[in-house]
């Protein structure tokens, strides 16, 4: 069974204990596997729970067992022998505490280090996905929401990535609401020229945005005419096209600085691109008989929901709505993802759950929200600043997601200077480290919380080289990278010829913590939880401080194992940076 091993210590068990259970209690049918890592100060490395259950399943139903402990015994007895499993005992009211061979555990980091940690990835049942994410609105401002859902959204594709799905990787800005016909108007007040205006002349959008909102609030005439603007732009008259594409054009260009300095990658589909689909979409709807009138308006009556979903407009135009819906319908049948991820703040969770659950009426998806297609909306708290409100500048503007980069980028290289970095690197690496630094910085203190919660925005936090943050596991990596060059040993060669032995409890608490990436990577994955990566890399930077204070690596008689055990760390913590969207550095 060696050879269809994933890596997945959790799976292999599961699948052990499935037949056991089959056996065992052949006259109970569709019980799971309980299997669990167990905390580090118990006495097995994985449990088996099944007993107490089960127990409670067959008493009194003339079974041959005493109780659960007697049960626990059974299901260790029929344990299908494997190289895997070192020993079982049963504690306490049944559970089976199981002990993994010392011996099997070296030989899977070998194979791992030998054929590449893509053979520890999970195998999710989709071929395409879709993640939804970014999408800020044009014109308006990209704020801290929208770097959230930029940083969680990127991770989660790298993850599905990673388990060889493909991702249509979705920005879905909002290029299409009435806000463009007072922009329009007012660029054509300011600029009668349209097609000479530059991105510096019309210099922030920000405060572009502004000053056309001042004027249509105070300005009865332009307020007609941007009314108008917005019936001629989405008429398609060709100027107003034009005006639009202009200002969509500047704001590409903002975002890009953000991502380009993030290293995101996102394909910009935004709701301008689902208009033209929109009446079909309706129509559809309406055939099925969902779409009823009220108040003038078109809508969709939702079991359990207070408010129906608005479809139409009571003026006959479309909304945010209409325009996700139709795009739920071009990703499921156009596009034919499978798993549909949207990465928004929890204030949309309402919105996402109505036109969901309009889709599930339509049957579009399943009935059962686990089946596929799928979908998930993925909703993340506030940014919070020092004080505890929302994040603002001191000035209380909305903090430009560049100025708050770039300071992240100054404050890490300003703390590699004092440590006198600047005497040893060349420019060039000074720069790349305060980058993979302060950007990483930012990304981990995002990423390490459970995303619902809120987090306080904290530079002086994320940037200490101590305790759970991005610097400290960068440097935790380099240490390691170090260590191996300082060998002066072929590592690669190492790889095929040398062994691991796991004799020591620090060895072999590390190398189970290694194993364990699969079973964290498929969890972080299923549950679409990037901080369940982020508590496993902390936690297997620490196993690695305890493994290197004890265990003594150049020089010793174990050197060539130990080697080993260091690289496997240096894998598993780069593949960990990767899918967060950091960048390692080798030297601190
Ligand atoms: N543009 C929206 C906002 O800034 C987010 C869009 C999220 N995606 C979606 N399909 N609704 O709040």
């Amino acid at each position: 069974a060696n050879e269809e091993f994933t890596g997945n210590l959790k799976h292999h068990l599961s699948e052990l204990f499935d037949k056991s259970l089959k056996l065992t209690v052949p006259d109970v049918a569709g019980v799971e596997p309980l299997v669990a890592a167990s905390a580090p100060e118990k006495p097995g490395d994985y449990q088996c729970n099944n007993a107490m259950s089960l127990w409670s399943m067959i008493k009194g139903k003339g079974t041959q067992f005493k109780g659960p402990p007697a049960v626990g015994q059974a299901l260790t007895k029929n344990l299908p022998t494997s190289e895997m499993v070192e020993s079982c005992s049963v504690a306490g009211p049944g559970f089976i505490n199981v002990v993994l061979s010392a011996n099997w555990m070296a030989k899977r980091v070998e194979n791992m280090l030998i054929n590449g940690i893509d053979t520890w990835a999970p195998s999710p049942p989709v071929k395409r996905a879709v993640v939804d994410f970014s999408s800020p609105n044009i014109a308006k401002e990209m704020h801290v929401g929208h770097l959230r859902s930029t940083i969680i959204g990127d991770t989660l594709a790298r993850m599905l990535e990673f388990s060889k799905v493909e991702v249509l990787r979705r920005n879905h800005v909002g290029d299409w609401g009435t806000q463009f016909g007072m922009l329009i108007e007012y660029l054509f007040e300011k600029f009668p020229d349209t097609d000479s205006v530059t991105e510096s002349a019309i210099g922030d959008l920000q405060t572009f945005y502004k000053a056309s909102k001042a004027k249509f609030d105070e300005d009865p005439d332009f307020k007609e005419k941007a009314q108008q603007a917005v019936v001629r732009l989405q008429g398609g008259d060709p100027i107003y096209r034009n005006a639009w594409a202009k200002i969509c054009e500047i704001s590409r260009t903002e975002f890009a600085k953000v991502y380009q300095r993030l290293k995101v990658d996102l394909e910009e589909k935004g709701e301008s691109f689902y208009n033209p689909h929109i009446p079909n979409v309706i129509k559809e709807l309406d055939s099925k008989g969902l779409v009823k009138e009220s108040e003038g308006a078109r809508v969709i009556f939702l079991e359990g929901f207070t408010i129906p979903l608005m479809v139409v407009k009571s003026d006959g135009g479309y909304n945010y709505a209409s325009t996700d819906l139709t795009a739920l319908w071009y990703r499921l049948n156009e596009e034919k993802a499978e798993w549909i991820i949207y990465v928004t703040d929890v204030g949309q969770q309402q919105h996402f759950n109505m036109f969901f659950k309009a889709a599930r009426k339509a049957g579009w998806l399943p009935a059962s929200d686990k089946a596929y297609p799928k979908v998930d909306h993925v909703g993340f708290g506030l940014v919070l600043g020092e004080d505890g409100k929302r994040f603002r500048t001191r000035s209380s503007e909305v903090v430009r997601l560049v100025d708050l980069l770039d300071e992240a980028k100054s404050r890490s290289k300003t703390a590699l200077i004092e440590r006198g970095k600047d005497k040893e690197w060349t420019p060039e690496e000074l720069d790349k480290t305060a980058e993979a630094v302060g950007y990483g910085a930012v990304k981990y203190a995002d990423l390490k919380n459970n995303r619902t919660t809120n987090y306080t925005f904290s530079f002086d936090q994320m940037l200490n080289d101590k305790g759970n943050t991005a610097v400290y596991l960068l440097y935790a990596h380099a240490r390691i990278s170090s260590i191996i060059s300082k060998s002066g040993k072929d590592i690669d060669e190492l790889k095929k010829t040398g062994n691991i032995a796991l004799d020591l409890a620090e060895e072999r608490a590390l190398a189970l913590h290694l194993l364990q990436f699969a079973e964290t990577v498929e969890e972080a994955c299923n549950n679409l939880l990037p901080s369940v990566l982020c508590e496993y890399l902390y936690t297997l930077s620490d196993r690695f401080t305890t493994f290197y204070s004890n265990c003594q690596v150049n020089g010793s008689p174990e050197e060539t194992s130990r080697l080993l055990l260091c690289e496997a760390t240096a894998i598993v913590m780069r593949k960990c940076f990767h899918l967060l969207g950091l960048t390692p550095v080798y030297k601190i």
